[in-house]
């Protein structure tokens, strides 16, 4: 199979994907000798147009993982994908607690599209609910993983030796959505949990900017849609003024942060 070029689409609030993506992305096309594209789809002004491929490219989709899966908003975007032959890598990226089964669903949705998987990767960023969880990933060390991948990646398609669809770890069916735990043992829905905004705020609209779900009002303060928790607008706010304070959000928190403090390491599959 001839490729003539690399496309790297990506859904990404606080960029950890577009990081890992991009870096697969540049490298392949530097081993390949092959031009590379960006495509973020991450606003919803860059979800208007679907994404449509031929067959002679490479598609490297990325997204975070979201309770153990593929984030439901996305579903509707993800199945309008017209792949029209073309070869791809899947890639999720997980805040250091698991991935669950993302990987493999990413990977059955490219193949709906007519996207011939070829390998794909599950990856760590700093998890969004946190500054501590995944802390300051991906690293330089993950980047090395990712360029290694990228190589073994790009040796396969040029000595044609992979299989499609490819293997990759998670189950079928696919488990639930994780929801989040109470304190009483219990499971508690956090979707009717929005940001607070404090004094700190300067009203200089960067939240309302980077909200992939444009849920944030012209007022900075209220919210015209519903909150998926991605963090962009926490994490972006140059004076610190956005915040949570709903107890079941701050205590799933807290939860995630104790349990799973070790190191998850990438895991990449051709
Ligand atoms: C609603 C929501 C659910 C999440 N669920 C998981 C999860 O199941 N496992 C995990 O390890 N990380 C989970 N994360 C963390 C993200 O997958 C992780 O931080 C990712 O790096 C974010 O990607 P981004 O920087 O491209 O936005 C979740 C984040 C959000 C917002």
């Amino acid at each position: 199979m001839s490729i003539s070029h690399i496309h790297t689409a990506y859904f990404s609030p606080t960029g950890t994907t577009r990081t890992i993506c991009t870096t697969l992305a540049q490298e392949m096309s530097r081993i390949l000798n092959i031009p590379w594209k960006l495509r973020s789809f991450t606003l919803p002004a860059e979800r208007k147009e679907p994404l449509c491929f031929s067959g002679s490219d490479l598609v490297i989709l990325g997204v975070p993982v979201y309770a153990g899966r593929v984030p439901n908003v996305l579903l509707k975007f993800l199945n309008g994908i017209a792949g029209n032959g073309a070869m791809g890598i899947p890639i999720v990226v997980y805040g250091n607690r698991n991935y669950d089964d993302a990987l493999i669903e990413l990977r059955d949705l490219m193949e709906s599209a007519m996207i011939h998987t070829i390998g794909g990767g599950a990856f760590i960023g700093e998890h969004s609910f946190s500054r501590t969880l995944g802390g300051g990933r991906p690293d330089a060390q993950d980047l090395n993983v990712v360029r290694s991948f990228a190589g073994t990646a790009a040796s396969a398609i040029e000595n044609n030796r992979f299989r499609t669809p490819a293997a990759v770890k998670g189950n079928i069916p696919y488990r639930p959505y994780m929801v989040p735990q109470t304190k009483d043992g219990g499971h508690q829905k956090i979707s009717r949990v929005f940001p607070k905004v404090s004094d700190a705020c300067t009203n200089c609209g960067i939240c309302a900017a980077v909200c992939p779900m444009g849920a944030i009002a012209p007022d900075y303060h209220s919210y015209t849609s519903f909150c998926i928790k991605c963090c962009a607008c926490v994490k972006a706010c140059p004076t610190g003024a956005r915040y949570y304070d709903d107890e079941t959000y701050l205590f799933h928190k807290r939860q995630l942060e104790e349990h799973f403090s070790r190191r998850a390491e990438p895991e990449t599959f051709i």
